[in-house]
């Protein structure tokens, strides 16, 4: 079974959220039961910069609006995952954050650069690429790839599906129906039962409309993309389809995320023993200019600042925080408005620390060091955060939606012996400030903390569980490659659909 997943960003080469982990993490874990995967990546001069082994592999030819493509084949530095980059420096050779100029804004031929990413995914899966390889399935992700299972639908290619992978419905893909033109798809393709999206063209539409199964990266999180509020206007679509859609709960990359081996923290630790998550909390609050207070709470956030992280939520109680001697660090990037709003925070010395922009070593330093997590998400799609937070004995406090309801067991007062952080409903400062309060009493015994963390650190986050779940949609897709894969993967007795929801 050959799986070729198409992306726009993957960690280390290229990263603005969580879908850069998926994509580096995925691939691994699927080539570990079996499955042959490959990375489908653009060029970007930072992955060219960072990948190995890259070597020149075929002429794609001319793609949309005539630019010349080539693909190279490479690998990535950490984990060796074969990756395809392609290179098309018109509309890939720009450095930094993969959709926006540096002043913020979308690049403006950003409909060009990723159908031209989606049909060079069509061409290669369906094994029209020039490259002696194709795929029994095409695995597209997020608005960025949408178009590629329309290109393979359109290229009528026999022996190839498509999955496509919804991580946050909220980024649509949306363009001018005057762009049509440039995408080189038939007429036909831009109607209600394709991508047309209230006259204009949707790309995550059209990932949804054209594929042969859609998932999405949580159970909770299927469900409730069926439904207005979480649907953005296209729940009826994702509810009429909904026996191809199915919630696949993501992992978490234990390489990259473990105490014990974080060569990012000043000190590493195991729920064992705990004592260098103390070392790594004393380091923290002094890189941050916090009081150097063992006994104070110290709740970390590290997030992308829009609103669907609950960002407003968090700022509305700093002031109550503080006022209580609970210590607050946020690491953020992104709306303007939330960057200047914690710029100009009226903030306590030594209580609230806010440091602005993209971090990676900074984010593991807070995940260690501090006590509890914030993630009061409006909505939340899946969520890799949290379960970071978990590995590292770090409480979560999160709004029960999507994912967080799924990878967190609430703490009830009436009983702390189990559960692993605290979940809250209500998307109010009240309700977020009741719950960090929930927290921080529980903190005052050691003991019952101590046992919630080593729960917390021991749930099982591998990204195994969700690769034998991809497996058996794409086996369901693809029966005949699926029967070249390790037969003990697909029918373990007892596993049933695990990790899978549709
Ligand atoms: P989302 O993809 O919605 O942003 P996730 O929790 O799935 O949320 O993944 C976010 C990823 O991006 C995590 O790896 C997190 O550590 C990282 N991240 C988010 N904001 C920052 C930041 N400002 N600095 C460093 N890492 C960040
Ligand atoms: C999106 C979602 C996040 C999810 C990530 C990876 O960015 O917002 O919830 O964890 O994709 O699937």
């Amino acid at each position: 079974m050959r799986i070729l997943f198409a992306a726009s960003e993957a960690y280390p080469l290229v990263k603005t959220g969580g879908l850069a982990d998926v994509a580096a993490a995925l691939p691994v874990a699927l080539n570990d039961i079996g499955i042959e995967t490959r990375l489908l990546l653009p060029a970007y001069p930072d992955a060219m910069d960072s990948a190995r082994d890259v070597a020149r592999a075929a002429e794609l030819g001319s793609l949309l609006g005539g630019h010349g493509a080539t693909l190279f084949s490479a690998r990535m530095p950490d984990t060796g995952l074969p990756l395809l980059l392609l290179d098309c420096p018109p509309l890939f050779a720009r450095r930094g954050n993969p959709y926006t100029e540096t002043g913020g804004s979308d690049w403006p031929d950003n409909h060009l650069r990723f159908a031209a990413l989606s049909l060079a995914a069509a061409r290669i899966a369906s094994g029209t690429s020039g490259l002696d390889w194709r795929a029994d399935v095409l695995h597209a992700n997020d608005w960025q790839t949408g178009l590629a299972p329309a290109y393979l639908r359109m290229s009528g290619a026999p022996n190839t599906r498509s999955v496509f992978t919804i991580h946050n419905m909220r980024y649509q893909g949306l363009f001018e129906a005057g762009v049509l033109a440039e995408l080189e798809l038939p007429r036909h393709a831009f109607g209600m039962e394709g991508l047309e999206f209230h006259g204009h063209v949707s790309m995550l539409k059209a990932g949804l409309a054209f594929c042969d199964h859609i998932t999405t990266v949580s159970p909770t999180y299927a469900e409730e993309i069926r439904t207005p509020e979480f649907g953005y206007g296209m729940e009826g679509l994702l509810a009429a389809r909904g026996h191809d859609l199915s919630g696949v709960l993501n992992g978490i990359d234990e390489r990259a995320w473990n105490p014990a081996t974080d060569p990012h923290i000043p000190a590493s630790f195991n729920g064992d023993d705990l004592s260098g998550k103390a070392a790594c909390k004393t380091a923290l609050q002094r890189e941050l200019g916090l009081d150097e207070d063992s006994g104070a709470p110290l709740i970390s956030m590290v997030t992308r600042l829009t609103a669907q992280k609950g960002v407003d939520l968090v700022i509305a109680i700093l002031g109550a925080l503080a006022e209580r001697g609970i210590q607050v660090a946020i690491l953020g990037a992104g709306d303007p408005g939330f960057e200047h709003h914690l710029r100009t925070l009226p903030v306590p010395p030594g209580r609230i620390a806010t440091r602005l922009g993209y971090d990676e070593t900074l984010a593991h330093r807070l995940i260690a060091g501090a006590d509890m997590f914030l993630m009061p998400s409006r909505f939340e799609p899946c969520g890799l955060t949290q379960m970071y937070a978990m590995r590292y004995g770090t409480l979560a406090i999160a709004r029960r939606t999507g994912g967080l309801a799924d990878t967190i067991r609430d703490i009830a007062t009436s009983d702390p012996t189990s559960g692993t952080g605290f979940l809250f409903d209500a998307s109010t400062p009240d309700s977020l400030l009741d719950a960090v309060l929930r927290a921080v009493r529980l903190r005052a015994d050691g003991t019952a903390w101590r046992l919630a963390q080593r729960r917390a650190m021991q749930q099982d986050f591998s990204w195994t569980k969700a690769a034998e779940a991809y497996l058996r949609i794409y086996s369901r897709l693809a029966p005949t490659a699926a029967s070249n894969v390790r037969a003990a993967t697909i029918e373990q007795p007892g596993t049933g659909r695990a990790g899978e929801s549709s």
